[in-house]
């Protein structure tokens, strides 16, 4: 049985990276009649400093763009993490299981904990190992993800296997999760540098392309974005030295739903005066609906509310027999 689990932090907006690693896989996923369980971390979002005044507004900005981009709460179960407590429990029980070592290779923390690793927050530190819990509280076999989650992916399936061996006799008590890292921009670049990824956190907004910028401002960041002054080539093989001009078109492939060779071909011989503006219509095309329709939903947080309490509720149903019985196998006393 394919049950699918995938989350996102209500940190910042989100942005065409988020869009094409993750958000658009969710829904194909969907519309293909899997299981699926969509969550707003927002236990993760506090271990790099947040702030209280933002997060509830965050979180439900966030689960809009899941809808907006389509989600639908009748087919998916749409929660916020914080309210599924067995999270973090089954988190706490991961935690004397997995090794301080691995946590600290991860790259997403050496990123964020910058150069003041003493400084960083005990959370961000053990923040892989709530995600294995995101992920196995629920035994998901598959989590679509942008290529950037491949290494947490990783320690989950460990966290995984060493529960299994230490306390289930080697029976595959959890499943092992699937990555599910798909489509022509499994690696959105940043607008700006070919060899940064587009993230939330770069300091420079023209770097990336937001869920809610309009028309003009995403016309605007597509023709400054850095590119080559070589003409367009008529062979993939050539854009392996052209990290700008490889990120628009895998851009355009994954917003078109073509191959990135074809891509190639169809702009081969001509320039980034043609294929920029191309791109850009693209871009609007498929991101205003997503925009429009967030604002519209943005506009009854009620409705949001109401479809995040039936998430958790459902959310809170599966997740707790899996948590007490994770219990079970490690020997706890129960009431
Ligand atoms: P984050 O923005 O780090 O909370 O990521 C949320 C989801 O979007 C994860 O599945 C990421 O792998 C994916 N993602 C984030 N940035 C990118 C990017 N630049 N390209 C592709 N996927 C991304
Ligand atoms: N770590 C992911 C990110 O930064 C977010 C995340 C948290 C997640 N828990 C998860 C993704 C569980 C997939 C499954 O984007």
């Amino acid at each position: 049985m394919k049950r699918i689990l995938s989350c996102m932090q209500p940190t910042n907006r989100l942005h065409l990276g988020n869009y094409l690693g993750a958000l658009k896989n969710w829904v194909a996923l969907q519309n293909e009649g899997a299981e699926c369980l969509y969550g707003v971390v927002d236990l993760h979002a506090i271990t790099a400093g947040h702030d209280p005044a933002e997060l509830a507004q965050s979180t439900r900005e966030i689960a809009a763009a899941y809808i907006a981009s389509g989600v639908d709460p009748k087919k998916s179960t749409i929660f916020v993490q914080s309210s599924v407590l067995a999270h973090s429990e089954l988190m706490w029980l991961f935690s004397a299981i997995a090794q301080m070592g691995k946590l600290e290779r991860m790259t997403q923390f050496k990123d964020k904990a910058g150069k003041h690793k003493e400084r960083a927050s005990v959370g961000l530190f053990a923040y892989p190992v709530l995600m294995a819990a995101d992920i196995l509280v629920y035994k998901a076999t598959h989590v679509p993800v942008g290529e950037d989650q491949k290494q947490h992916l990783e320690l989950a399936r460990e966290i995984a296997s060493t529960f299994n061996h230490k306390f289930c006799g080697g029976d595959e008590f959890f499943p092992m999760p699937e990555p599910v890292i798909t489509g022509e921009a499994t690696r959105v670049m940043s607008l700006r540098n070919g060899t940064e990824k587009m993230s939330k956190s770069a300091e420079s907004d023209m770097s990336r392309i937001n869920l809610t910028d309009d028309a003009d401002l995403i016309a605007k960041k597509i023709t400054k974005a850095t590119s080559d002054p070589h003409p367009l080539p008529d062979n993939i093989k050539d854009l392996e030295e052209r990290p700008e001009a490889d990120n628009l078109y895998s851009i355009y492939a994954a917003l078109s739903g073509k191959r990135k060779e074809h891509v190639v071909k169809e702009f081969a011989g001509k320039g980034f005066g043609e294929f920029k503006p191309a791109l850009a219509d693209l871009c609007v095309e498929k991101l205003s609906p997503i925009t429009a329709r967030m604002s519209e939903l943005m506009a009854d947080p009620a409705e949001i509310d109401k479809i995040l309490r039936a998430g958790a509720e459902k959310a809170n149903t599966l997740a707790e027999p899996v948590l007490k019985e994770a219990m079970d196998k490690m020997g706890f006393w129960r009431p």
